[in-house]
């Protein structure tokens, strides 16, 4: 196989798509690798790097070809900025990276009529087969992490309970609101720096992985009996579910010190966790980090990548997080593609099998149009 690995234009983007490591088994594999100059920079990785285990660094057309895989975290045409890649786009091409489709949709359209396939990684199936390619698990470890490690930075107090000369000093008190993948890391991180955490999710099921993490799950006296889809992501809540969860979490937020807020369904708007008018009853100096701004957020207040002071709440919306240990999160991306290669690996030819559960689920463009359901839906809906 051909892979050439893209150099990233999505303002703010550190990560890469291929790590040198990634490189090394691929080119071991009997694959030839083709990297753009400078891709790996802004992750720590030099294009020496690259050479040394084989790949050719070059220019950005030579790493396009005529044909081949192209691996790229956000593909170009999908992100806020745009290059010439549409234009060398062929037929022969596969692009693997972040399509967003759900939301890109009229992109997708537009990319489609290169007639290159693209797969896309926000959408590999979350089964047990598929778990080493999971790389929406992989950023979330990432973001929960540095979502920590923000508040803990724009916080006004230290983590830890301290007993000093100087006095005793109270523990922080944080809320993760989504105990999904990024919310348990959130958790973890949050303990091991020392704070009391509590944390709650509409999905009973992680009631016991917030416990096992040494966290106190809060426990919402709401029907959300049915809340969890046959893929094991939660379902939009009704309307009236939605209330009565803000009114009993409220409490809890004006007792705390940080707030993650994580909560997410797939292919919808982020769910409204935080009102204006609970972060008004919360204490001056509180911290607010809403991972899920990028989707409209849980506070009411949200602003994607920006910070808003509300009442002396600080309210975070980042969207770049990945971006805050890009050498990390290159290197589980790189290993979540390499496996995906090898899966679509048919000695030495990458073969798209419809067939496929892995491939059918991430295919979205073929033969010159939209070909997954649900991207066409959203076409549909857009239009
Ligand atoms: P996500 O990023 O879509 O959502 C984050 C969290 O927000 C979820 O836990 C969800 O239940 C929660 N949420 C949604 N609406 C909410 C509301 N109104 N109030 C409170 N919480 C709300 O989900 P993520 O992190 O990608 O994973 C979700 C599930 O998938 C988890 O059960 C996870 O363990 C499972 N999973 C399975 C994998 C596999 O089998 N390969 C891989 C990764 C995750």
């Amino acid at each position: 196989m051909r892979v050439g690995v893209l150099a990233e234009v999505a303002s703010g983007e550190c990560r890469v798509a291929l790590s040198p490591v990634g490189v090394e088994k691929l080119v071991g594999a009997g694959h030839e690798v083709f990297v753009e100059v400078g891709a790996g920079v802004a992750s720590g990785f030099n294009d020496e790097d690259y050479e040394a285990v084989g790949a050719t660094v070059t220019d950005r057309d030579s790493a396009i070809g005529t044909g081949g895989v192209l691996l790229q975290v956000r593909i170009s045409g999908t992100h806020d900025a745009d290059d010439n890649v549409r234009a060398h786009l062929t037929a022969d091409h596969v692009l693997i990276g972040l399509a967003d489709p759900l939301w890109q949709a009229t992109n997708m359209a537009d990319l489609a009529r290169t007639g290159a396939q693209i797969l896309s990684l926000e959408l590999v199936p979350r089964i047990t087969r598929a778990q080493s390619m999971d790389v929406l698990s992989a950023m979330a470890t990432v973001a929960g992490y540095e979502a920590v490690l923000l508040a803990a930075a724009s916080a006004p107090k230290m983590f830890p309970m301290l007993m000093t000369a100087a006095g005793t000093v109270p523990p922080t008190r944080v809320v993760v609101l989504g105990a999904g993948v990024a919310g348990l890391q959130a958790i973890a991180t949050a303990k091991r720096l020392g704070a009391v955490v509590e944390a709650y999710d509409v999905r009973p099921a992680a009631a016991e992985q917030i416990e096992s993490l040494g966290a106190k799950a809060i426990q919402l006296e709401v029907d959300t009996g049915d809340s969890e889809d046959a893929g094991g992501y939660a379902k939009a809540q009704s309307e009236d579910q939605a209330e009565q969860q803000k009114r009993l979490l409220a409490p809890h937020l004006a007792n705390a010190d940080v707030v993650i807020t994580t909560a997410a369904i797939p292919g919808r708007a982020s769910p409204e966790l935080v009102t204006a008018e609970m972060v008004e009853a919360m204490k001056n100096g509180s911290v607010i980090i809403d991972l899920a701004a990028e989707r409209g957020g849980n506070c009411e207040l949200t602003e994607a990548g920006q910070t808003v002071v509300h009442n002396g709440v600080a309210i975070h919306g980042p969207t770049d997080l990945e971006s805050h240990s890009p050498r990390t999160a290159s290197r589980m991306m790189s290993n979540n593609i390499c496996t995906l290669l090898d899966h679509l690996d048919n000695d030495g030819e990458l073969i798209l099998d419809r067939e496929d559960e892995i491939t059918s689920a991430m295919l979205v463009t073929a033969g010159g149009d939209v070909v997954h359901p649900r991207v066409q839906e959203a076409l549909e809906v857009g239009s």
